[in-house]
């Protein structure tokens, strides 16, 4: 860090460059490209990717708002298709239903840190011919098969404080095309590829070296952070009773951003909240209500039935599980969980 401080480079430069070369290294992506955050990510990604006016993007709307607004940014219309309930990812038959002549995308989120169900979602979109663009915010270092999250089409991780890799805020995309990766590029940085030539309309969406700083050392971090987080997971899991315990799905690792039990129906979930911190235990409900329950992302949709998510976003609640939490903390937490 007092390097780039030294260097007089504290804007997008060398540290940006390396870090964007690590996420190509790690996920085996052809092309990495830092961005400001991840919500600038995905605008960028799907602008690079050709997305506008008279376009719908499929996604999920058990999901953070700037995986929709990021869509709404680009002037396309955000679709929801309802998400399964036992892994609270998007399900791809609901997906494929809401296919229409005008789909041009479909955005799957792989909350928490577990990975959508790609194989047949990436078949889906090759009988549709859709682009593909993951919100792998949640999920950096998940794999499905042999495969990393960030190499089934375009996808953007979040660097954002509180996720598994952090610069504190900031994105990264990534893709194998060499267009989708010159547009985002271009895009990012005022339309310029040589100083003072503007190709296009673009904007400021660099990520500093200050911050790129940060995510290289926590980069170096993640595999042990990621063991952590799997292993205090794997304990709450064995040992918690009354709730129901998240699933992984097979052929996929999760990398535990959120552990996120529900909450049997007709329990008082601020109460559970309330008397779990009274406990010196916190906790956080990603997300309260689904995307398509706010009034701004209801003037594009209009009214949606999702009972699913209706569901889960009424019952969710995540419990700590970051590698900081240790064997007294998890006994603590199952303790109090199992006599609520
Ligand atoms: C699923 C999802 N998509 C998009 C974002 C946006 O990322 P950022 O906060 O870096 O803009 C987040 C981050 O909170 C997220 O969790």
């Amino acid at each position: 860090m007092i390097d780039v401080l030294e260097s007089g480079m504290l804007a997008q430069g060398p540290r940006v460059a390396a870090l964007e070369e690590a996420f190509t290294r790690f996920t085996g992506a052809r092309h990495a490209i830092a961005t400001s955050s991840g919500t600038t990510g995905l605008h960028l990604a799907l602008l690079a990717n050709g997305i506008g006016p008279g376009d719908e993007v499929i996604t999920s709307p058990f999901t953070f708002i700037a995986s929709v607004n990021a869509i709404l940014f680009t002037g396309a219309t955000p679709v929801f298709a309802d998400i399964e309930e036992a892994s609270f990812n998007i399900d791809p038959e609901q997906l494929e239903a809401a296919i229409t002549p005008r789909t041009k995308a479909v955005m799957p989120v792989h909350l928490y840190g577990q990975p959508c169900d790609m194989d047949h979602i990436s078949s889906i979109a090759k009988r549709h011919g859709l682009i593909v663009l993951e919100d792998a915010a949640q999920a950096v270092g998940a794999t499905y098969g042999d495969r990393h999250i960030g190499t089934f089409g375009t996808a953007v991780f979040s660097l954002y404080a509180t996720k598994n890799v952090m610069t504190g805020e900031g994105g990264m995309i990534t893709t194998d095309s060499d267009e989708v990766a010159d547009l985002a590029r271009l895009l990012r940085n005022h339309g310029m590829r040589n100083r003072y030539e503007y190709e296009m309309l673009g904007f400021n969406f660099r990520l500093t070296d200050v911050m790129a700083a940060i995510g290289i050392a926590q980069l170096g971090r993640m595999d042990e952070a990621t063991r952590r987080r799997t292993s205090n997971a794997a304990y709450l899991s064995a040992h918690l009773s009354g709730v129901v315990t998240p699933v992984v799905k097979e052929g996929r690792t999760h990398v535990w951003h959120q552990y996120t039990i529900r909450l049997p129906h007709g329990v008082d979930r601020n109460e559970v909240a309330h008397r779990l911190g009274q406990a010196g235990i916190g906790t956080g409900v990603f997300y309260p209500r689904g995307a398509h329950r706010f009034p701004h992302i209801q003037a594009e949709t209009g009214e949606v039935s999702l009972p699913v998510t209706d569901r889960v976003a009424a019952s969710v609640l995540s419990l700590p599980v970051h590698p900081l939490v240790e064997r007294a903390d998890l006994e603590r937490i199952v303790a109090a969980v199992n006599s609520l």
